[in-house]
């Protein structure tokens, strides 16, 4: 049976004041207080909220994740934000390589590899994002283009430092347009994921053991079918995660089969 760890993460990207933030994070906490079986819940707020997010979600089970840094601590980068800033603030998590930080910001295999190095150097809990476009896909190269993208991110990095990886399977033709990945074609890229990254370490599975989350159109309809499949672990969730309405729902998902799970159905 599957005993990866399931992960439901919500990535705000460019939304949300301070006030906004208090008020959607307060509402997650209130009604996730006292449950169980929950899967692990990260919100990425952006880095203006950061520190509120962290206040209002302390002690309870939210953590909080960046949406991107510099891989350097410090130094005359004008705009950049570094991990130990992060830390400093109290976050856990950090989202590399996004396919918007790919498309228009010029994030490259390179510098992911550079960012997943310095997340796992300050302990941050790195949440690796690949994924193809509908040209590639449309040219049957999903699968190379995938394999390509998390060889090179984890490229000179020894096994023993991957204990914290999680991989987000986000094909960028599925990213806020509300046309979903057909939930079995996740899962065969998924698995196609789990595959190089075995093929990558020799003795040790990584591969079997990585969380993979499907993101891309994820809502409280389709989340169900998603994370029944065997090689999905989580959601990496934009829009839906910007109300309570939506987001809860989608972790009730997972926790509902959490209990699916424990129960041997
Ligand atoms: P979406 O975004 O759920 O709005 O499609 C997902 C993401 O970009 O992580």
């Amino acid at each position: 049976m599957n005993q990866r760890k399931r992960i439901i993460a919500g990535n705000w990207k460019m939304n949300k004041t301070r006030e906004e933030a208090t008020e959607l994070s307060s509402a997650l906490v209130s009604a996730l207080s006292g449950q169980e079986d929950l899967p692990e819940i990260v919100l990425c707020p952006p880095f203006t909220s950061l520190q509120t997010v962290v206040e209002k979600t302390s002690l309870s089970p939210v953590a909080v994740g960046a949406q991107n840094m510099d891989w350097r601590d410090s130094g005359a980068f004008t705009g950049e934000i570094s991990p130990v800033m992060l830390l400093d603030l109290g976050v856990k998590y950090v989202i590399i390589g996004h396919s918007e930080r790919r498309q228009f910001f010029g994030e490259t295999n390179t510098t992911v590899n550079q960012k997943l190095k310095a997340a796992i150097k300050h302990s941050l809990v790195p949440i690796v994002c690949l994924g193809e476009t509908l040209d590639e896909r449309e040219n049957n190269l999903t699968d190379a283009v995938v394999s390509r993208q998390i060889a090179a991110a984890l490229a000179d990095i020894d096994a023993t430092l991957l204990a914290e990886l999680i991989i987000a399977y986000e094909p960028v033709w599925a990213i806020g347009t509300g046309k979903v990945c057909d939930a079995k074609e996740a899962n065969r890229v998924a698995s196609v994921i789990r595959k190089t990254v075995s093929n990558l370490y020799t003795g040790v599975d990584i591969g079997l053991s990585v969380p993979i989350l499907y993101g891309g159109s994820v809502n409280p309809k389709n989340v169900d079918e998603q994370l029944a499949q065997p090689d999905i672990d989580g959601s990496l969730v934009g829009g839906a995660s910007l109300k309570p309405e939506e987001f809860l729902p989608i972790i009730q998902a997972a926790q509902n089969r959490a209990r699916l799970a424990a129960s041997g159905t």
